[in-house]
């Protein structure tokens, strides 16, 4: 019998696994694809983990279903996100014991309304649990390198603090991201303004190959990325936030830019978007250190210290548009447990 939403109910207390990981953002951005196939990122990214922003997903085999069962935030998915998940759990069952299809719930501890729902904390806690659930050895790189064929910034967010994904190219067939430094580096703080309660335009996948394929200035931006990979690194090492907020903000500007520039031109910004980043440089100007930066998407986030984070974000709590903020320190690693 096919089962209908009607005739499905949530499992209260899932057999199997239960991870958590948090969202991430880019400091160095990833945006192009040397495979699209084998979702090979054409440049490296490091990112900050943001403990604030956490997916708790549990995974459970059931040889007594007839597919695999999602359910988002309490709501039975529809089925383009349950194919997204069955083929992370189809590499999964391809490597393990674990054949049966299986029930998965995943939960974000942030408005998921507001289009901060992230693929990076959702694939990073479902792999953790998948390979859990399935009995196969917790190889954190093996995990990562799995996430990542699902979603690259997800291959990050198995590792907390501060995390590098280098580029691969055409023949990559592993990649991994792999930990700078652990959260207790550096107390800094991301304070993620929220502009726009609207799920964004035009999915990273595409854009990455629509921007590949029509901007002139692509190949720039493949160069820039090679140039300012290094200096992101070296800064975060030397705890220089300066250098390190310059060089964020100008990759995020750069990767906006290069959108801006295809064919048609790619336009995640809102008008708020625009006066968050004003408010930035003018906090700037006043003495506080405040860097931006921006995914694909129009919400702002911007790096600070411990010591500015609230008069920042009473600051950004001003601008015209701004819904909501969320202040976050730096995030640890994904954990996993078993479930009863
Ligand atoms: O891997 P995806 O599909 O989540 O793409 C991430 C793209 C950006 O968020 C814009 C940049 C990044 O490095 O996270």
């Amino acid at each position: 019998m096919p089962i209908t939403h009607k005739t499905i109910t949530m499992p209260a207390k899932p057999n199997g696994a239960e991870a958590r990981a948090h969202s991430n953002i880019a400091l160095a951005k990833y945006w192009g694809k040397a495979s699209v196939a084998n979702n090979i990122p054409a440049v490296p990214s490091i990112s900050v983990t943001l403990q604030a922003m956490t997916t708790t997903t549990s995974v459970r085999f059931d040889a007594s279903i007839e597919r695999d069962t999602l359910w988002l935030n309490g709501t039975l998915a529809d089925d383009r996100a349950t194919r997204r998940v069955s083929g992370l759990l189809d590499r999964v069952r391809a490597v393990s014991q674990a054949t049966s299809f299986a029930f998965v719930r995943s939960d974000n501890d942030f408005p998921t309304a507001s289009g901060l729902a992230s693929s990076a904390s959702a694939f990073a806690a479902l792999a953790m649990a998948a390979v859990r659930a399935a009995g196969l050895p917790m190889d954190h790189a093996m995990i990562s390198d799995l996430a990542r064929r699902s979603s690259a910034s997800a291959a990050r967010s198995i590792f907390g603090g501060f995390v590098r994904l280098p580029a691969g190219n055409k023949d990559t067939a592993l990649l991994p991201a792999c930990q700078l430094c652990g959260s207790d580096h550096w107390d800094l703080r991301v304070v993620v303004c929220v502009v726009s309660d609207k799920s964004k335009a035009v999915a990273s996948t595409d854009g990455m190959m629509h921007t590949a394929q029509t901007s002139p200035y692509y190949g720039a931006w493949l160069d820039l990325c090679a140039a300012l990979s290094p200096r992101i690194e070296r800064s975060i090492l030397e705890r220089d936030l300066p250098g390190l907020g310059e060089a964020a903000e100008q990759s995020a500007l750069a990767m906006h830019a290069c959108a801006l520039s295809s064919a048609p031109g790619l336009l995640y910004f809102e008008p708020a978007s625009i006066g968050c980043l004003h408010a930035v440089r003018s906090l700037r100007r006043n003495g506080l250190e405040a860097y931006a930066t921006m995914d694909a998407g129009p919400h702002v986030k911007v790096l600070t210290s411990a010591s500015n984070a609230n008069e920042v974000e009473t600051q950004m709590q001003q601008v015209p548009g701004v819904i909501r903020t969320i202040v976050s320190k730096i995030g640890g690693d994904a954990n996993v447990e078993d479930l009863p």
